[in-house]
């Protein structure tokens, strides 16, 4: 395969991040001074101690905002500074400008801020019983889940847990401002979401937002992480550029970043699921408690996920789900790879597991029993078409030779001491789609030059995800030029308006699909020249290899002749394309609809291994089957995979984000959070695709891929929760994300759960 080479770039860290970029003259540079204590008042400031450094510092408080204090998108409950009251540790309260970055971060630390602490809340459930909810609570119901458990010969309850993420972008939050003439602001930000930026940064100046200017080049990573709070250090670099009249460069360190920053919300769900005695699932009811944090975020469209997965890749006649956004006194939790998904999958496929338990059944019995199959309806009465639930289960337990696997594992089991083994699937069914409805739309712009290259801007922001290879071969592949002749230009509010952030998975199928319909309008023009030049009809013409084609067949006529031949005629050789995905309708008082264009499905197994002694799980193997649709790059898609799959068993497993008491972050540096490692993961990972089929709703028939697979990982619990059953059968079993040795030890010993 030849190298992609951005991603050689990348590799090579030739990539140019925020803090990479050269800085203006004057270039002042920013530094934040965050709370300390979980909830509090300021009383007051004295920037004495931080101007007596340097005279030239500059200390910006709330009353400096010369706009609205108010940066939240689905409620105002989110100032920029606190005016009066912070509301979580880590919280920035004051923002300082000085010449060096050393020299802004000891001004802001040497600022005298007197202040009293107030009392607070760390736990969703008391926010719940207190009624502190950021907005109403929600609920999904279908059929009538009360009496159908009266008839079920097993009903099982309980509580699971799962717990927050830290996104670790290897580019830390960041952004730089310049004020430009004409009373202008502009701005390179680190975001996935030009757009939310810009708007932000229009309020918090009191600008229009055609005076806002906001670019984005190739993060390094977010992972949802700028989705929205990319917008609060924008905000923040634009509002020194502006006070100060310089440019502006601000870059979160990593503890900074690791402290002030949302990450996965965590959630604490009570559970209750019925079957009869075939083991058919007849009713499931949750009641998930998501810890939102201190402001709304996005939280609500969040939560609008986990209860659109709440039943995973099953049918469920009888459901109930209900979700609720509890306000606590931690930093805003917010987007993260999956979105609320991984926490209801987790869910759902704990209460399976429970279940098949208390019927004394393999758990995949149960599973597969359940799918979802062709024509089937969610219970928010969305019918599943081209379900490759059944298809992926089946596959992958062929692929994984289940049967032969499990019989190794029992023989392994039946003849080691210090270890023991265990195996479990999960499969997925993914809806792809903003559960946001509006948001569902993309733009493109796009330029024929006259020496025949083109030039391709969308809405896409360019992550690590191959976003901008996707939609360069989209338009190479409908131009009918080779990709070296296209190149994907930055992001930037100047070139495509009103965008949505790239999120959801659905970057190259919104983007992509918009910059198909732009290459089709110069196409279209296009082919009428060419008809012109070649007396044959419009109709008769397509385009291939850098060749005008005259009913399939080359017809002499080069792209390059023909282009030069469009501008001597003064054809337009530049278009808008505008795509909004068709079909999508939700009733949200009924809560009924179709809120997802289509679903991606696949299925994988893990194989883990726990040490009795050691109390540490490792990953023996990982075997997934995947739906790509026609995929566009399977290579880029494998690393999607991959990449998804680490982050997967990194929640599971590994990833403890811990808080004190008092509210304070414990785990905001890499010694003391814990990532998935390449030695962490699986020895032997493999991936196989599910045969092509046609999807409309994305370019080319691909199919979205970001997200989908980080629910396999959710797979490792169950394997290592199996190896801890034949370890001790009588063990008590929990369901609490991550699945660390610590309470690895605690079944093993017999002790609470921590
Ligand atoms: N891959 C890389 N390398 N870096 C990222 O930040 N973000 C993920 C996923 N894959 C991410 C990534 C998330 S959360 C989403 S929603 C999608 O990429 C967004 O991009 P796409 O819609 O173009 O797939
Ligand atoms: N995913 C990511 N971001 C979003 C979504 C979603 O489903 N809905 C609104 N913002
Ligand atoms: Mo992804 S969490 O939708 O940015």
């Amino acid at each position: 395969m030849k190298a992609n080479p951005e991603s050689l770039a990348n590799l090579r860290g030739q990539t140019r991040y925020i803090d990479d970029l050269p800085e203006a003259e004057g270039c002042l540079h920013a530094a934040l001074r965050l709370s300390e204590s979980a909830r509090g008042r300021i009383l007051s400031i004295d920037a004495k101690a931080a101007k007596d450094l340097d005279p030239s510092v500059i200390v910006i408080i709330a009353s400096d905002i010369p706009g609205e204090n108010q940066i939240g998108g689905n409620k105002p409950d989110e100032p920029l500074l606190p005016e009066d009251e912070w509301e979580y540790w880590g919280q920035p309260l004051v923002l300082v400008l000085a010449k060096t970055r050393a020299l802004a971060r000891r001004a802001a630390a040497a600022l005298a801020i007197s202040s009293e602490n107030l009392p607070f809340r760390l736990d969703p459930r008391k926010a719940a019983a207190a009624g502190d909810f950021i907005l109403p609570s929600r609920t999904i119901a279908c059929g009538d889940p009360a009496a159908a458990f009266g008839t079920c010969a097993y009903v099982v309850s309980g509580r699971v847990d799962s717990g927050g993420q830290e996104h670790v972008y290897l580019e830390t939050q960041g952004a730089y401002a310049e004020r430009r003439e004409g009373g202008k602001i502009f701005l390179v930000s680190s975001t996935q979401g030009p757009t939310g930026v810009q708007k932000a940064v229009a309020k918090v100046l009191g600008l229009s937002m055609n005076k806002v200017e906001v670019e984005a080049h190739r993060l390094g990573g977010g992972f949802g992480g700028k989705e929205d709070q990319a917008a609060t250090w924008a905000s923040f670099a634009a509002l020194g550029a502006w006070v100060s009249g310089k440019p502006v460069k601000l870059y979160l360190n990593r503890k900074d970043d690791m402290r002030a920053t949302g990450k996965r919300h965590p959630y604490t769900t009570d559970y209750r699921i019925g079957a009869d005695a075939s083991g058919k699932i007849l009713a499931f009811e949750a009641e998930y408690y998501q810890n939102s944090g201190s402001t709304c975020d996005l939280s609500p469209a969040i939560l609008s996920r986990t209860l659109l997965h709440a039943t995973g890749a099953y049918r469920v006649p009888n459901v109930r789900v209900t979700g609720m956004m509890c306000k606590t006194n931690l930093p805003s939790f917010t987007a993260f790879r999956g979105f609320g998904a991984p926490q209801a999958f987790f869910v759902i496929e704990a209460a399976i597991d429970a279940i098949a338990k208390a019927m004394g059944r393999p758990r995949e019995e149960i599973q597969r029993a359940n799918l979802f199959t062709e024509g089937d309806s969610t219970y928010f009465g969305m019918p599943m078409k081209g379900c490759r639930a059944v298809e992926s289960w089946d596959a992958l337990l062929a692929k994984a030779d289940w049967n032969g696997l499990k019989a190794g594992i029992t023989a392994y089991n039946a003849s080691e001491r210090l270890s023991r083994k265990g195996a479990a699937i999960i499969p997925v069914c993914f809806g792809i789609s903003f559960t946001k409805l509006p948001m569902n739309e993309a733009g493109a712009l796009v330029h024929v030059y006259s020496d025949g290259s083109v030039l391709v801007s969308t809405g896409a922001i360019e992550m690590g995800q191959q976003v901008t290879r996707k939609i360069g071969l989209v338009a190479s592949r409908t131009l009918g030029l080779s990709l070296e002749r296209i190149s994907i230009e930055r992001t930037s509010t100047l070139t495509v308006a009103n965008t949505v952030p790239t999120a959801a998975s659905t970057g190259s199928d919104l983007n992509g699909m918009a910059a198909k319909l732009a290459c089709e309008q110069i196409l279209g023009r296009l082919a009428v020249k060419a008809g012109e030049i070649l007396a044959v009809p419009a109709s008769s013409i397509s385009f291939a290899e850098a060749q005008v084609r005259v009913d399939g067949k080359p017809s002499g006529l080069s792209w390059d002749k023909l282009i030069e031949a469009a501008v001597d005629d003064r054809v337009d050789l530049s278009a808008h394309g505008f795509y909004a995905t068709p079909g999508l309708f939700y009733d949200a008082r009924a809560e009924r609809g179709s809120p997802f264009a289509y679903y991606v499905y696949g299925a994988a197994c893990v194989v883990a291994k726990v040490d009795l002694v050691l109390g540490t799980a490792s990953l023996e193997s990982v075997t997934i089957v995947h739906d790509s649709g026609t995929s566009l790059d399977e290579e880029v898609d494998l690393g999607q995979i991959e990449g998804a799959l680490a982050q997967g068993l990194g929640w599971t497993l590994l990833e403890d984000l811990r808080f004190g008491e008092d509210g304070r972050p414990l785990t905001d540096s890499l010694s003391t959070y814990k990532l998935p490692d390449a030695s962490f993961m699986p020895e032997k990972t493999e991936v196989e695709f599910l045969p092509p089929v046609k999807n409309p709703y994305a370019p080319f028939n691909s199919k979205a891929v970001g997200e989908p697979p980080l629910q396999y990982g959710i797979a490792a619990y169950f394997a290592v929760l199996d190896a801890l059953r034949a370890a001790r059968p009588e063990g008590k079993d929990f369901y609490s994300i991550p699945l660390i040795p610590e309470k690895i030890e605690a079944f093993l010993s017999g002790a609470e759960p921590c």
